[in-house]
């Protein structure tokens, strides 16, 4: 069953607000590899910051971590399902505001699928100064997020 086939079983037996995610993971699980993915996604972006400060700059670096960057940025958006919130007593940067402007949220993700694709573009073409140029698409998609829907430590 797909997670649609799911939802619909769900909602016939008067469960539909039982979300899918919730059954799937429990929220401590979720929120665990939500942050494990930003790990990796801060990790990653450093060393093409790195690279980009470097003399010499290892292209086949930057292109490695462009790569890893793009790819966990695909995975940012559905690693928040209902119920991986504050409310669930486990800890977590994410605010409310997550959950309570859906579509704001949505828009903030799918910004950062999109400039990081333009970074994995421009380290594929092996020219430093295309990388820089798509830097501030990358950073501005983290700030914009973290702004709105990231509380402080
Ligand atoms: C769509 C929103 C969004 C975008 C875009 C985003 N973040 Fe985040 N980030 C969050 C939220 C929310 C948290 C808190 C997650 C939690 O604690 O459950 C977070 C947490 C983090 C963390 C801490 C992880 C940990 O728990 O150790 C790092 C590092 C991070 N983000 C880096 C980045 C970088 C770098 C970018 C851009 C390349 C970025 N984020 C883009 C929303 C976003």
């Amino acid at each position: 069953m797909n997670r649609k086939a799911i939802s619909l079983a769900l909602a016939a037996l008067g469960l539909a607000s039982v979300s899918v995610a919730a059954i799937a993971a429990k929220p401590a699980d979720t929120i665990a590899a939500r942050q494990a993915n930003f790990k990796l996604i801060g990790k990653s972006f450093k060393t093409i910051i790195d690279q980009m400060k470097a003399p010499a700059a290892d292209m086949a670096l930057v292109q490695s971590s462009a790569d890893a960057l793009a790819k966990a940025s695909t995975k940012v958006h559905g690693l928040f399902p209902k119920g991986s919130g504050p409310e669930s007593g486990v800890k977590t940067h994410a605010l409310p505001a997550v959950w309570e402007k859906p579509a704001d949220f949505k828009a903030a993700a799918d910004k950062l699928v999109l400039g990081t694709k333009a970074m994995q573009k421009a380290a594929k073409s092996g020219d430093m100064a295309q990388v820089k140029a798509a830097f501030p698409g990358v950073g501005g998609a983290c700030k914009g997020c973290h702004d709105q829907f990231k509380g402080k430590d």
